[in-house]
């Protein structure tokens, strides 16, 4: 199994916008069975996806070729045995207004059995504004 994080550029996307792209993934991803997480600080994705590698590839090709966004940019791709979020077909975390505050919060909703470079890599993107 595969986790893979990439980064994108969408530049005041509206909620009902990210709704949509969530009713997709709820659609897509649970019978692919691929799960994650997706942040959006106004201006930049940043998505975090776990499953199989053919699973992965099929929504990687739909997710690059959406003009909803641009600059799809992979910074994760690693091996591991297990997911860091079984549960999620894909977890939308609101990142809050206050860029100071954001590691803090961020960090008491990433699951525990979180890759701890893949953490540092949230983390990181978190703090940016
Ligand atoms: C930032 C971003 C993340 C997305 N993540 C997913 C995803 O995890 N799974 C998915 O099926 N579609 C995702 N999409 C939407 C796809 O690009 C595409 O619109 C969708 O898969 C089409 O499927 P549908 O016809 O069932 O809506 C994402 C789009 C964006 C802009």
């Amino acid at each position: 199994m595969r986790q893979y994080i990439y980064i994108s550029t969408a530049p005041d996307l509206s909620r009902s916008e990210i709704d949509l792209i969530l009713a997709s993934c709820s659609r897509n991803n649970a019978e692919r069975g691929v799960t994650g997480m997706l942040l959006y600080n106004g201006r930049n994705f940043l998505q975090l996806l776990e499953g199989e590698q053919e699973d992965l590839m099929w929504v990687m090709r739909r997710i690059a070729s959406d003009t909803r966004h641009s600059g799809v940019s992979k910074l994760e791709d690693i091996y591991t045995e297990e997911r860091a979020c079984p549960d999620w077909t894909m977890r939308h975390i609101r990142l809050v207004d206050d860029v100071d505050a954001r590691q803090s919060t961020l960090e008491a909703e990433l699951p525990d059995a979180l890759d701890p470079q893949l953490r540092r890599t949230i983390l990181n993107f978190a703090a940016l504004n």
